[in-house]
């Protein structure tokens, strides 16, 4: 039973003969969905994709996993998915070792791998309903119907894969991961290179599934998604993790605010009894570039525009601006480089 389904969801150049995960030091943390502890992952080629991991996944979250091409972030999924080995550590799926107990953990995950592998020749409704035999679940054909519809695919199941669109196809590979009802589901760049429509789609589909207890890792490239729809997110940058955060608290510590005021007249330099407001001059002193925090300096701006106007500084516009997740990954990713 667990080897044909490891081959439906191999991804192809990534067999390997990796060592074997050890159930060395683990704490067994049965709280959490996915638990990973002491994660390495050498590659054949001797490359280290991975480097002593340690992530937990909390029951019922959406978390993204965030890191530039070539982070990880694929390799960490297929280890938990069973699809690759570890070189040393631990998982725990729901609190099932994914070595020793692999056919629990396995039921438990559904996995929409970044690659689209199928068989051309199997029919649609055929497809979805093999995958969920492969978990050993009964016959169910309400259950495939439903996941067929809900992924708009009903009026194409009788059509070969072949025939699909490039996005009808991933609708299908979302099908044939729900379709033994997971608990937990894995989306590997679900929306890389997918039409509006179906990404309005998938995260309507993510936050139905979330609706119902089902936790959602899911890795993308659209961070201002992730700052959307995720709970938390977790930055892996060359194989390590570099950060877990709430996705607000993390907005709320390393968001900035600027306010700039184009002022009426320029000035040669910030007055002395404003230098506690640390501002900037931009725009040959046409500008006055105020950086605040997100959150807690908000009341400052009041008082800071009072004083200017006891200082007859005047202003014809304003505008404001915040930082993104994305400037925040990008300046995470940069530090973290070696
Ligand atoms: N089967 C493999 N053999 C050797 N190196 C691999 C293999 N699969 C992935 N890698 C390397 O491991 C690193 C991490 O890859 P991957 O997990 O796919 O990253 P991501 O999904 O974050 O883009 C990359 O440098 C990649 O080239
Ligand atoms: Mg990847």
């Amino acid at each position: 039973m667990t080897t044909p389904t490891q081959f439906l969801f191999r991804e192809t150049g990534q067999a390997d003969s990796g060592a074997g995960g050890q159930a060395s030091a683990a704490v067994m943390d049965a709280g959490s969905a996915i638990h990973v502890r002491g994660l390495t992952k050498h590659y054949d080629s001797g490359f280290r994709a991975l480097h002593d991991v340690n992530l937990d996944i909390r029951h019922g979250e959406i978390f993204a996993l965030l890191g530039p091409n070539g982070a990880g972030k694929t390799t960490l999924i297929s280890i938990i998915c069973g699809l690759v080995n570890a070189s040393e550590g631990t998982v725990l799926v729901d609190g099932h070792d994914i070595q020793r107990d692999f056919r629990a953990a396995r039921q438990r995950l559904g996995l929409v791998p970044q690659e689209l592998a199928t068989d051309a020749f199997a029919k649609v409704h055929a497809s979805v309903s093999y995958s969920r035999g492969l978990f050993g679940k009964p016959r169910n054909p309400a259950k495939v119907e439903q996941v067929l519809r809900d992924l708009s695919l009903w009026d194409k199941r009788d059509e070969r894969l072949m025939s699909l669109s490039g996005g009808m196809k991933r609708r299908l590979m979302i099908a044939k991961a729900l379709v033994h009802e997971p608990r937990i589901l894995f989306l590997d760049e679900p929306t890389a290179g997918v039409d509006v429509e179906l990404r309005r789609d998938m995260w309507n589909l993510v936050q139905r599934l979330k609706e119902d207890g089902t936790t959602i890792i899911l890795t993308t490239h659209y961070i201002e998604e992730a700052e959307e729809m995720a709970d938390r997110v977790g930055v892996i940058n060359q194989g390590q993790i570099k950060l877990v955060e709430e996705t607000r608290e993390l907005m709320r510590q390393l968001g900035r605010k600027q306010l700039t005021l184009h002022l009426e007249t320029p000035l040669a330099q910030v007055p002395e009894t404003l230098s506690a407001y640390g501002l900037t001059l931009g725009d040959d002193g046409h500008e006055l570039i105020y950086t605040y925090d997100g959150q807690g300096d908000r009341d400052s701006i009041p008082a800071l525009l009072q004083a200017l106007d006891a200082h007859g500084i005047h202003f014809r516009d304003l505008h404001t601006q915040q930082s993104s997740l994305e400037e925040i990954f990008v300046s995470l990713v940069r530090d973290g480089h070696r």
